[in-house]
């Protein structure tokens, strides 16, 4: 299976959690991990497995370099029926008016483009005593089991 992780961040939060999740993923998949700035919406397949982590800044937005991303499905609306995602949010229930608001406007704009989502969105509050990875990584576990069992 190829699994794309691909991660929205200011100081780097999402991108070690992605990094965290592959390592715990061990061998036998192909995987990638890069900022979601870096891709384009058409660049998204039906052979990849998508894990998205992102954070949470300004009055509920996504980090600077993810919202070109989220812009071009806002404004062009491609189809994405092909895609399969999972999504983990970051957030900080000090700001609890827009808890985690990057990864809720991001995972309801994919699945408005036809994007299919795999189990419940993660969240993790920077408040918490439990750290990202603690929380992330169990949530990735299981995302997986449902991932390859709707495969099968
Ligand atoms: C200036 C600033 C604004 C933030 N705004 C929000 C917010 O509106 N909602 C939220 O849930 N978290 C907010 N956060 C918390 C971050 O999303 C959280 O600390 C996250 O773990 C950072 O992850 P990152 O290092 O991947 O960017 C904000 C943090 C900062 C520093």
């Amino acid at each position: 299976m190829n699994i794309h992780f691909l991660y929205g961040t200011e100081t780097s939060t999402a991108e070690i959690l992605c990094e965290d999740i592959e390592a715990d993923l061990g061998d036998g998949f192909d995987t990638t991990v890069t900022s979601i700035g870096d891709i384009d919406p058409s660049d998204l397949d039906g052979e990849t497995f998508y894990f998205v982590v992102t954070s949470t800044y300004g009055n509920g937005d996504l980090p600077m370099a993810a919202q070109p991303f989220f812009d071009k499905l806002d404004a062009n609306k491609p189809d994405l029926t092909h895609v399969k995602f999972a999504i983990f949010g970051l957030g900080d229930m000090v700001f609890s008016e827009t808890f985690a608001f990057g990864s809720k406007i991001l995972m309801e704009k994919l699945v408005e483009c036809g994007a299919k989502m795999v189990g419940e969105r993660g969240i993790h509050d920077a408040s918490s005593p439990d750290l990202p990875e603690d929380v992330a990584v169990p949530w990735a576990q299981e995302i997986m089991g449902l991932a390859k069992a709707q495969a099968a």
